[in-house]
Formats: C-alpha cells, structure tokens, sequence
C-alpha cells in the first residue's frame, strides 16, 4: 500500500519464505490474505479441524467481527487484523482477551507509544478513543478445548468516518507504526502471557495501572439490562467489580459507558 509517514513491512508476508521464517520464531503456522472475510473465522475452521496452533493475518477482511455481534470495518491496508488459535486454551478467555489489551499496549509502548489506556473489557484506547479491539472466542470440541484471539489495531486510518467520534488511528493520536514490528511485539506479549500464570498476575496489574476504567461512575450495559455503579476494581478473573446502590456487584461482560 501506500504509506504516510512510515514504512509498513506487513505485506512481506505474502512471501512463502518469510512466512516460513516467521513461523519458526512465532512457533506456528503463518497465513496471509489480501482479502478474506474474517481472520476470526479462518482461525475457527483450523480451530474445528484440529490443527495445533496458527496466525491468521488479512489486509481486508469483507465480514469483520467485532465484540456483541458488532461488524469490525477497516478499509484495506490500513490495519492490523490478525486472528490467533491458541491450543490449548492458555487461560479463561475473558481474562486473556483482557490482558491481550496489555499485550497491544505494551507492543505500543515499544514503538514509541506508551501511553495506550485500556477500557474494560478488552478496549485500547489512545486519546481517549478506541483504537484497538480484541475478541476472544472459545473452541470446544473432540480435539480438546483452544482459543481464538482476533485482534484488529487502526493504524494508518487518517479518517475514521462516522466513527471518528468514538475511534482514533495511531497515526492520528502518535504515528503510524510498520504492522509488521507491531504483530511482533503483539504476538511476543502473547507468548509470554499465554505460557505463564505469573506472567498473567503481572499483566492484570499493568491492566489495572493503565486502565481509564476504575476509579469512575460508569453504567454497564449487557443484553439489554444495565447496571450502574463506581467502578471499584478488576478482579483476578477479569470481572468488573462495581459498587451499586445495592452493594457490591460483579460484571462479567458488557459495554461500559461514563456515567
Ligand atoms: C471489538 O469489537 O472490539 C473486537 C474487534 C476484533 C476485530 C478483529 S480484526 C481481526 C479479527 N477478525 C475479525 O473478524 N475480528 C477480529
């Protein structure tokens, strides 16, 4: 593609060889896609196939998916899109889609970006928009449990369109990255938080420490009910604690709104 303002290497993928290289450092399989409908899906049939572990990395994807049946739309070339099937299941998939926001924050901060914030669940902010997003959907089956992470980053958006209001680009709040170091640094992050559990006490922590959630009055909002509260903190398993009118209340999934 055409870059602005920096150099973007993703497009070496669609090397066999490199692929093949990349592989052996990431240990497991690389594919790559111009275009394909979702990543997410791609990683779900290898996922029911049995195969043992992959990346899944697109330019466009035609049916991106997003978190509560959402579409996730990124005009071509201009994102990081890149789905993981971990095997087996590293962790709760609630709590490492969550730290998985660490794992992208930490990314950024190698690149010079260090001042990502995390919105619960699984939201990376820059500016106080959303600048990356992560869905973690679990894969039971004959062949034993796994995960699939899909992670999608804006990266050289200029324009976000009707969602520039709440969605933001790293190249509008800091500068665009080259894809490829940021599926590096990504997927490294991901290695470490998937292999170890203290690994994975260390990156709740730096959750709670950059999250833009905790400390406000906030209303959740999950299949149609809502629930409203001070957004006390962020429990081992990566529920929400709030405190309500009625007491103490744990949210294990919805979208969160500033009171
Ligand atoms: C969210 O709603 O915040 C989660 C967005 C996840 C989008 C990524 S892009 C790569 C992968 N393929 C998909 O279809 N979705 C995920």
């Amino acid at each position: 593609m055409s870059l602005v303002g920096a150099p973007d290497r993703l497009v070496l993928l669609a090397d066999p060889a490199v692929r093949s290289a990349i592989a052996g450092e990431f240990g497991r399989e690389v594919e790559y896609y111009a275009a394909t409908g979702s990543t997410q899906d791609r990683a779900r049939q290898l996922a029911d196939a049995g195969h043992p572990g992959a990346l899944i990395v697109a330019e466009e994807q035609s049916s991106g998916r997003g978190r509560q049946g959402r579409s996730w739309v990124a005009q071509p070339g201009t994102s990081l899109l890149a789905s993981w099937l971990f095997r087996p299941l590293p962790a709760d998939p609630a709590l490492f889609a969550l730290l998985s926001g660490v794992a992208i924050a930490r990314a950024l901060t190698d690149l010079g970006i260090p001042e990502a914030r995390l919105k619960w669940p699984n939201d990376v902010q820059l500016g106080g928009k959303k600048v990356a997003g992560v869905l973690a959907d679990a894969v039971t089956g004959a062949n034993g449990g796994a995960l699939v992470l899909g992670i999608g980053v804006n990266v050289h958006q200029r324009d976000l369109g009707e969602l520039s209001g709440t969605a933001t680009s790293l190249a509008r709040e800091a500068r665009a990255a080259d894809r490829l170091a940021l599926l590096a640094r990504i997927d490294r992050e991901l290695r470490r938080v998937a292999s170890d559990s203290d690994e994975r006490r260390v990156f709740l922590e730096e959750w709670r420490l950059r999250s833009s959630t905790l400390g406000r009055e906030v209303e959740v909002r999950s299949a149609g009910a809502a629930v409203r509260g001070f957004a006390r903190s962020i429990a081992d398993d990566g529920a929400l604690v709030l405190e309500t009118a009625s007491g103490s209340h744990r949210v294990l999934a919805g979208e969160v709104f500033v009171a």
